[in-house]
């Protein structure tokens, strides 16, 4: 039976007890500029201080998004006595020093997605932040989409029964040139860990960390993973396969099949974005839900920010939708990818559970 009442979402409105949090911006490159218009117009949260590599990029971002402090390095920001939390949107090859730099500077730190390119630096950063006592989250904004509270909750009441499987999808034509940062090994690129981090978090949310991993796809000429195919199994007959791809902009759906219902997102579905939840009877019933919110687009990166606020105001260390643990399973996973297919800097296998 599927439910006649689907669940309300849970929002992370602002001014809604949340500290309005002072925070500095490292990397100041294009989510940065996203994620600080985005703070500013739809949260209690304000961006203080900017740290660039240099100084006019930092005053040139500063100017742009009306901030009152800008700083030519990454020190220079982590040590600023205004900054409580820093945001860091530089390439994932500089998250785990740049993050473990904050944490040093007793900062709480939101990192872009992913949080790291390998189990172990991803540990080292969760571990280093429950030493320093500060919040380490990273900014996997689908997870605080209204969205995402629903499929919680239908997932938690056991809505589509038993999860047997998911299906999930992200693939962006980014241009082929090899000093783009998707196509530099140096800087971590390929399609796993920038875009198949969405799909792969999504197949964790339903079915928890895979037991087996077996993945196809092809490198670019620069030696990252051009697409990939991730097909794991997971305790209690589930399958899941997660598709990636940085040379086709694909259909970036989602859905879960479970022994009583199934629900598909639209795409792209890491965004704002709506389901259809299918009952498992031939002909059967179907519910349709669609995000109530106005916000769309980038502009939905304020929820994880409001969320983020929450957190620190509860005296959080982790996120409790996103936990330390699973966070770094997922990045573990993408690994175990990135090596079966022998990408350039996939150095070692983190074992799946
Ligand atoms: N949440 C989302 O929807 C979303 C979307 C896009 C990207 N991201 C993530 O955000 C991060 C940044 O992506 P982006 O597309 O915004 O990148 P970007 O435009 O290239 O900006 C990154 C910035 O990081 C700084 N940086 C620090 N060390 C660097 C290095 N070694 N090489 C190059 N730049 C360095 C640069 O600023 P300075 O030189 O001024 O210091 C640069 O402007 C990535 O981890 C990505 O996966 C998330």
């Amino acid at each position: 039976m599927l439910p006649t009442h689907l669940p309300t979402p849970e929002l992370f409105l602002p001014e809604s007890g949340e500290p309005a949090l002072r925070w500095g911006i490292v990397g100041p490159g294009w989510i940065a500029g996203e994620f600080a218009t985005a703070l500013h117009a739809h949260s209690a949260q304000r961006v203080v201080a900017v740290g660039s590599r240099s100084q006019e990029r930092a005053d040139a971002f500063a100017a742009a998004h009306g901030i009152e402090h800008a700083v030519g390095s990454v020190a220079a920001l982590v040590a600023h006595p205004l900054v409580d939390v820093v945001y860091i949107a530089a390439p994932q090859s500089e998250h785990e020093a740049l993050g473990l730099q904050a944490i040093a500077a007793g900062k709480h730190v939101l990192i872009e997605k992913p949080i790291a390119t390998s189990a172990a630096e991803a540990r080292a950063l969760v571990e280093a932040g429950r030493a320093a006592g500060v919040l380490v989250m990273e900014a996997m904004w689908s997870r605080y989409l209204p969205q995402a509270s629903v499929l919680r909750r239908l997932l938690a009441d056991g809505a589509l029964g038993e999860v047997r499987s998911v299906v999930a999808d992200h693939g962006q034509a980014i241009p082929t040139d090899p000093s783009h940062r998707l196509n530099r090994p140096d800087l971590a690129g390929g399609a796993l860990l920038d875009l198949g981090v969405y799909p792969m978090q999504f197949a964790f949310q339903a079915l928890g960390a895979p037991q087996s991993i077996q993945t196809i796809g092809a490198l670019t000429g620069t030696g990252v993973d051009a697409y990939a195919t991730v097909v794991m199994q997971h305790r209690g007959l589930g399958q899941s396969v997660v598709t990636t791809s940085m040379v086709a902009r694909s259909h970036t759906t989602a859905s879960i099949a479970g022994t009583e219902a199934s629900i598909l997102f639209g795409a792209p579905f890491y965004n704002p974005s709506s389901f259809r939840l299918t009952s498992a009877e031939h002909f059967g019933p179907v519910v349709d839900w669609s995000d109530p919110t106005p916000l769309r687009g980038f502009a939905a990166l304020s929820w994880q920010a409001t969320a983020f606020a929450r957190y620190v105001g509860e005296g959080r260390l982790e996120s409790p939708v996103h936990a330390h643990e699973e966070t770094v399973g997922i990045i573990g996973a993408l690994e175990t990818a990135r090596v079966q297919l022998g990408a350039v800097g996939a150095v070692r296998e983190e074992v799946a559970a």
